[in-house]
């Protein structure tokens, strides 16, 4: 649970002004002890904040803050959950799958465990990013959802680009790049028993704009969308993604990957580059060329041939 006080302290932080202490507790009705101690809590979340003596507090920038008004703007039929503080919010669907809808959604402010491919870690700082987990359940069982990872990179492409975001690349198999640096990530986890409908939980990590101090916790070159626009809307950004992602999946389930592959190759972020595979402790080397029907790596060896790689443990790397 995350504390009222200090979602009401990010509420009158978020317009980017000072406000000073003694204000901000007579405000809330703690003392400046507590308004200290809960700003020193929400800087360990994320948040860049400045003192100045005899000013008091401020945001390095302002914030845009998910409401459940401003997320509903555009009517959709499923429903919409919204919280401050989750673990992961593809954990909160995944537990959620037995009774959810096609197009049911979850949205937090932060994750305390945001998750990556292979155990690792996304970082997600409060208030910064967009972290959206989206569910659908698959008639046709798990053999229907392979390559749904890349029509999700095309659908959130799509989104970014509706809204006037340009130079935007994608990945192999999970991972959308701004100027060649990771901007967003997916997640598709699954559940169900085989032979059966299976679950889908599409999880979408955005980065809006990124905070100072949290930014050396990542281990790669990463990007934001905070150059783009004065102050992201971040409920715009998730009404687009939310929007894209009911057509995408109606489209995927109809006609599978096909209607993307095109649009992936479009985007394609390694198209005839030299690259790195790496397949646990193996490497191979090749120059990507781009991914097939169903949404394999395709990769040119050395000795003329190419090889088709399927998901799952891979990862591919430049070789420049
Ligand atoms: P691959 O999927 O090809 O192995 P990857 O190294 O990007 O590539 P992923 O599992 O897709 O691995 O993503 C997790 C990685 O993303 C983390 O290990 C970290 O390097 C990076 N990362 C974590 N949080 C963020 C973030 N908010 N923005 C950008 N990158 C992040
Ligand atoms: C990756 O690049 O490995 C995928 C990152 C996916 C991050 C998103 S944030 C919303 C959802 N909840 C999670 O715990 N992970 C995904």
């Amino acid at each position: 649970m995350f504390p009222v006080i200090r979602q009401q302290l990010i509420a009158a932080l978020s317009d980017g002004q000072f406000h000073s202490g003694a204000l901000l507790a007579e405000q809330l009705g703690v003392s400046r002890a507590a308004i200290h101690n809960h700003i020193e809590s929400l800087e360990e979340m994320g948040l860049d904040l400045y003192r100045v003596k005899g000013k008091g507090y401020r945001l390095s920038r302002p914030l845009s803050l998910l409401t459940p008004e401003a997320l509903a703007a555009e009517a959709r039929p499923a429903p919409l959950h919204l919280f401050w503080q989750v673990e992961s919010t593809n954990g909160y669907m995944l537990e959620r799958a037995k009774r959810a809808v096609n197009g049911e959604a979850c949205l937090a402010e932060m994750q305390t465990s945001g998750r990556g491919r292979r155990g690792r870690t996304w970082v997600s700082p409060i208030a910064s990013h967009l972290y959206l987990s989206y569910f659908w359940r698959l008639d046709q069982g798990l053999a229907a959802a392979a390559g749904l990872s890349l029509a999700v990179g095309v659908v959130l492409c799509e989104a970014l680009e509706s809204l006037g975001v340009e130079g935007l690349s994608l990945k192999w198999p999970n991972d959308i790049y701004l100027g060649g640096k990771k901007l967003a990530g997916i997640l598709v986890e699954v559940s169900g028993q085989q032979g059966e409908a299976c679950e889908l939980v599409i999880g979408c990590g955005v980065n809006v704009s990124m905070p100072e101090s949290i930014a050396n916790r990542i281990d790669q070159p990463w990007a934001d969308l905070s150059g783009e626009w004065e102050i992201p809307d971040r409920n715009q950004l998730a009404r687009a993604i939310l929007t894209h992602l009911d057509q995408g999946l109606l489209a995927f389930e109809q006609e599978g990957l096909a209607p993307f592959v095109e649009r992936w190759q479009q985007r394609d972020q390694f198209a005839n580059r030299p690259v790195k595979l790496l397949l646990g402790s193996q490497t191979l080397e090749g120059v990507a060329r781009g991914i097939d029907q169903q949404g394999h790596l395709l990769l040119a060896l050395p000795d003329g041939t190419v090889k088709r790689f399927a998901g799952g443990e891979l990862s591919l790397r430049a070789r420049d």
